[in-house]
């Protein structure tokens, strides 16, 4: 595991998308694994400034995201594709029919995971992950648990995460209860992954997820089995290794 201290975010972030987009540049027609949430924000807004200077062409790749609450529309501006959308598909050449995040209107959660997985084998995997850090050391919405899930799978979000997401809801009440992630081990099998964590409120869990013991109970924390993965973090992230 390599660990990639940056000043601020805004390093940070430049430092990620120098990742995402090497990954373009030497392989056009790449498998992204993108993520959502605060963290990647800035990465995503590197990769656009990029796009626009006509340094990256986005035109041949491919991407599949984490996960996606269940129940909400590709329409409602809480949902991740909405996120992905205004975030960075919208502003670069990318196809958009070859971008994917699991169908959060289909109400049949195995049929929902089965498919996801089944678009995920079509793709012929992952070639770079990109993962944000939740709080409990989540990644997608693998939540602390008993075993690693290896699919995608329909999760019940723990309260700590609802409150977490509360942020960018009108109230705690409407937050999605229930989600589909990509299990982890097919976040495993990426070929390379990169994790972006910022802010003081992460240091103790890099810590824990990076330097402690392997458990299902930090998600994270399998990550130090895999061969590739670049950890980029700010100062304050990093700050408690
Ligand atoms: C979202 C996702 C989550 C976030 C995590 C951190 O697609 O996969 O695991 O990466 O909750 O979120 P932020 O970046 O908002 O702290």
């Amino acid at each position: 595991m390599k660990i990639i201290k940056a000043k601020d975010y805004e390093q940070m972030s430049r430092m990620a998308a120098n990742i995402l987009s090497a990954q373009v540049i030497m392989k056009p027609d790449c498998v992204l694994g993108l993520a959502t949430g605060s963290t990647p924000i800035g990465t995503y807004n590197q990769l656009i400034e990029w796009y626009k200077k006509g340094d990256i062409d986005f035109s041949g790749i491919t991407t599949v995201n984490l996960d996606e609450y269940k129940g909400l529309s590709p329409e409602n501006d809480q949902s991740y594709r909405y996120f992905m959308n205004t975030h960075l598909f919208d502003h670069v050449n990318i196809d958009k029919s070859r971008t994917f995040v699991p169908d959060g209107l289909e109400a049949d959660s195995a049929k929902a995971c089965s498919d996801y997985d089944q678009i995920i084998a079509d793709c012929g995997g992952i070639d770079l992950q990109l993962l944000g850090l939740g709080n409990n050391g989540h990644i997608g919405f693998n939540e602390p648990a008993d075993a690693f899930a290896k699919g995608t799978h329909c999760v019940r979000l723990t309260q700590s995460t609802i409150d977490a997401n509360a942020r960018f809801f009108a109230s705690l009440d409407e937050v999605p209860r229930e989600a589909y992630t990509m299990g982890i081990g097919t976040i495993m099998l990426a070929k390379k992954i990169v994790v972006v964590v910022n802010g003081s409120g992460k240091a103790d869990i890099v810590k824990k997820a990076f330097f402690g013991p392997i458990t299902p109970q930090v998600p994270a924390s399998i990550l130090q089995l895999h061969s590739d993965v670049t950890v980029v973090g700010d100062a304050e992230a990093l700050s408690a290794l």
